[in-house]
């Protein structure tokens, strides 16, 4: 099985955000969308819902199932489905969660450079936002202690960050739950990229005595679902009644096709997950090693937790190197500014495609650059 194989010319053929965006000459490699088919489990569920006629509303607890089910097979984490509660989505999901945990006003703690709406749905619930910035791709757990200490009421934790792929350790996540329990901090965790990580994640509402804690994930990432929406909430025993309070509209926004879809990819494509992770791998070190040779000034070391490399561009001594690549070298990133203010001269790089799009990609890149030699 190979999952990253698609031509470029069979990925144009595709209507989503990522292969209309831009103009047809420029190679996409910015939102999360993986340039692969669906698992065959998840196509074979949804044909046969099709074909059924079976396109109504969710009843079944299936997913909150199937979800406990995967996360004990690859991370060893036993929860309790009874826990769980179906969203739309992992950040309307985050942001139910935001507004059952805390006040307007009140501090909201979150760690740059981060994945846009974090920030967004902080500002659209009239939250106060308090940046903690990672430092050297990792937690700042002094500076997180002391926005904990000043007050903050919750922590939007990205785990898996995205976007530089941190896979934090089980002892940095026990600290941050050791720092939230003492402030009464609720700790609201995306994990929507864990599945492409084995033993070495470690889900937060598995760890011992986490205090408030609420999970928002889906199977979007890790199955390319992102257009057959369900979400998936979980707590902790603490942030239950929150949980709980959320309004009946959190879960009336999941699709019955997308818990079909999310449930068939849980329970039917575990080979396929870590063959996907595998490849990923291989992209990352593919795209270290024409970095290496392409655009030697800069330095690549591949991440663990996510398909997304976050790339700094400063030695380039580009004005704004997202913008460069795009006009050109005609190869579309996301931009680093939109991670944080700080970030302009960065640019986030989507490696879940096929290693022949990566080549073309990167050489794209070296040849918009000045010649050295010239
Ligand atoms: C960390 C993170 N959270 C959430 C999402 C989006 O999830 P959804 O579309 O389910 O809100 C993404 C998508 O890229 C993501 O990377």
């Amino acid at each position: 099985m190979t999952i990253f194989d698609l031509t470029i010319d069979e990925l144009r053929r595709r209507t989503s955000i990522k292969w209309t965006r831009w103009e047809p000459d420029v190679i996409p490699m910015f939102v999360a969308e993986m340039d692969t088919r669906m698992p065959e489990a998840v196509t074979e569920a949804l044909t046969r819902a099709i074909a059924d006629g079976d396109t109504g509303y969710p009843e079944q607890p299936i997913y909150e199932e199937a979800y406990a089910d995967f996360a004990s097979w690859r991370w060893g984490w036993d929860a309790d489905p009874s826990t769980f509660r179906t969203s739309g989505d992992v950040m309307q999901g985050m942001r139910h969660a935001l507004e059952a945990a805390t006040d307007p006003g009140d501090g909201v703690v979150f760690n740059p450079p981060i994945y846009p709406p974090f920030r967004s749905i902080i500002d659209a619930t009239g939250r106060r936002p308090v940046e903690v910035p990672l430092v050297d791709d990792r937690l700042d757990l002094e500076r997180l202690a002391r926005a904990f200490a000043d007050g903050a009421r919750a922590y939007l934790l990205c785990s898996p960050h995205n976007p530089n792929g941190t896979v934090f350790t089980r002892a940095e996540l026990e600290q941050v739950a050791e720092l939230a329990r003492a402030h009464d901090v609720t700790v609201i965790v995306d994990e929507v990229h864990a599945p492409f990580n084995g033993p070495e994640f470690t889900p937060y509402l598995a760890l011992e005595n986490v205090g408030k804690a609420i999970l928002s994930t889906s199977e979007a990432k890790a199955f390319n679902l992102a257009g057959l929406k369900a979400g998936l909430l979980a707590a902790s025993p603490d942030s239950l009644p929150a949980l709980r309070s959320m309004p009946d509209l959190v879960g009336e926004a999941t699709s019955h096709l997308g818990v079909i879809a999310h449930t068939a990819g849980l329970d039917g494509a575990r080979d396929w997950i870590v063959e996907a992770q595998a490849e990923i791998e291989a992209n990352k070190r593919l795209f270290a090693r024409l970095v290496d040779e392409r655009l030697p000034a800069l330095r690549y070391e591949p991440s663990r937790g996510t398909y997304l490399a976050w790339l700094d561009c400063t030695p380039l001594g580009l004005a704004h190197p997202g913008r460069h690549f795009h006009e050109e070298a005609r190869v579309r990133f996301n931009f680093g500014d939109d991670f944080g203010s700080q970030y302009s001269q960065w640019v986030r790089v989507n490696l879940a495609t096929a290693p022949a799009i990566i080549e073309e990609a990167v050489e794209k890149l070296g040849f918009s650059l000045p010649s050295v030699d010239s």
